[in-house]
């Protein structure tokens, strides 16, 4: 097992060894934040899962703290303690989360010590337990809680067979006896099957929250990731109305292009009343290669989430990562006029760039990263105008990321909303196997593996068509955790 793995992140945050998957429990409690995961901390596999967790001061350096939930020796969690959230009852921080025992998954909590390090979880276990009488659910998990009209409300994330992916709403006044209320929403599961929108069979992670106006007259949001037993994993989003006891939604969207690479999100509104949301960046390596990594999932860099004048969601990476900006290296301004050029003063797999573009109908821009010196590896970021109309796209190719011909190396792509004079401002991180890029305000995560991690450090742009390169900065970025590599134990 390598000591240090080369396509181990270092600004996005990693669990110190074995397997993270989804973020969880979400805080902002006293100044401090908390961040909870899916975690098996003795193998890289999803296998027994606990909750993991590290608290940060500024979004940016983690500290790894004791695991929060373990898996029971009897009882409903004794096969993994599944997705969930943290609210505070009272001044008491609550977990609300999935226990799982065999192939059911059922609501459970815990309470926690003023630090949220101890948690106690509750003998009535589970708190729900079973799903809605009467249907037909084709899975019952995670947790979206909030208070409202001094109730607790609650969403299952579940899906009808024969039916669609859904939410289920429950009340209750103590977060230990819930009533059941009905659907929120329920999808359509015979709706473009396979498509990059499909709902699913079931919605794992439903998060709900209001955006926008505060005056209530805003816009609601409902995430959820689409699952299916096949091979559907993303993450979608409905804006509507929040009302009574359902959600009427006005238009279904994607919530990052990278598809899997972005899934089961979680946000919460933190002490400044920013909407901050994680995403698991799943690996795209082999179940072997995670193993003898030793290590594998990555979080997304923190993103703030506000909504765009078009109506939609707009991700940002939150402005404290720029704390870990060095040494800047600047591009001149000017019309790209060739297809490629290699910018052999930045390179490095450690980098934060931010560019604008302005691109005339028909024209693309390519901004290329982690290339090889002779070019055998490269992926490659993508932006590119429609002849007509303000359309645009916005790609990721991988085929030439890795020669590995294990890894995956799918192209990634979604539509760039773009203004009269073609304008893109496009903002990548690079972090060794993470790579995360926003291009107006659209995200689209994934992960690279070159086979030559030392060489693949390379950075070049170029243009077909008529671009103007209005900026262009490029940083290294510094490690979050200590000096260099997290390390990996035990
Ligand atoms: C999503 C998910 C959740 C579940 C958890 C298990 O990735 O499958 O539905 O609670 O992960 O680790």
């Amino acid at each position: 097992r390598a000591l240090h793995d080369p396509h181990r992140p270092r600004f996005h945050f990693t669990s110190p060894g074995g397997w993270l998957n989804d973020p969880n429990g979400l805080t902002h409690w006293n100044g401090v934040y908390h961040l909870f995961y899916q975690y098996n901390p003795l193998a890289a596999a999803h296998h027994r899962i606990h909750w993991g967790h590290a608290t940060s001061t500024d979004l940016v350096r983690w500290t790894d703290e004791p695991i929060a939930l373990v898996p029971g020796t009897d009882g409903p969690d004794r096969d993994g303690c599944w997705s969930g959230v943290l609210v505070d009852d009272g001044g008491v921080p609550t977990l609300v989360y999935s226990g799982r025992h065999g192939e059911r998954e059922l609501p459970c909590v815990a309470r926690g010590s003023a630090d949220l390090r101890y948690w106690t979880k509750d003998r009535a276990n589970p708190v729900i337990t079973a799903p809605p009488e009467g249907v037909d659910t084709t899975a019952f998990r995670d947790h979206c809680v909030w208070r409202e009209g001094g109730m607790w409300r609650q969403l299952v994330g579940s899906g009808i067979r024969g039916v669609g992916g859904t939410a289920f709403l429950y009340e209750s006044d103590d977060l230990r006896t819930w009533r059941y209320v009905g659907p929120l929403l329920t999808g359509d599961a015979s709706q473009n099957q396979g498509e990059l929108d499909w709902t699913g069979t079931m919605w794992e992670c439903v998060d709900l929250f209001g955006i926008g106006d505060s005056d209530g007259d805003g816009t609601d949001v409902l995430v959820f990731s689409a699952w299916d037993e096949g091979s559907t994993h993303h993450s979608l989003y409905w804006t509507g109305r929040y009302h009574g006891d359902i959600f009427t939604p006005t238009a279904l969207h994607r919530l990052d292009y990278g598809g899997r690479y972005f899934y089961a999100p979680q946000s919460a509104r933190d002490e400044h009343g920013r909407r901050i949301m994680f995403g698991w960046l799943q690996e795209g390596r082999t179940d072997e290669a995670n193993a003898q990594a030793g290590w594998c999932g990555a979080m997304s860099v923190p993103r703030t989430v506000t909504l765009g004048a078009d109506g939609r969601l707009h991700q940002a990476p939150v402005p404290e990562l720029t704390e870990l900006r060095r040494e800047r290296v600047e591009v001149a301004p000017g019309p790209l006029t060739d297809p490629y050029t290699p910018l052999h003063g930045v390179r490095g797999d450690q980098l934060d760039i931010e560019a604008t573009l302005s691109l005339a109908p028909g024209a693309t821009a390519r901004l290329v990263v982690r290339e090889t010196p002779d070019g055998a590896e490269r992926t490659v970021v993508e932006v590119s105008r429609a002849y007509v109309g303000a359309r645009g796209t916005l790609r990721l190719h991988r085929e030439a990321s890795s020669l590995d011909p294990t890894v995956d190396t799918e192209p990634r792509y979604g539509e760039l909303p773009l203004d009269d004079d073609g304008r893109v401002d496009l903002r990548v991180l690079v972090d060794h196997s993470a790579l995360e890029v926003f291009a107006n305000g659209r995200p689209l995560a994934a992960r690279i593996y070159p086979t030559r991690p030392d060489e693949a450090v390379g950075v070049g742009i170029g243009a077909v068509g008529d671009v103007a390169l209005k900026r262009f900065d490029a940083w290294q970025m510094a490690s979050a955790f200590t000096e260099g590599p997290r390390p990996l134990w035990p």
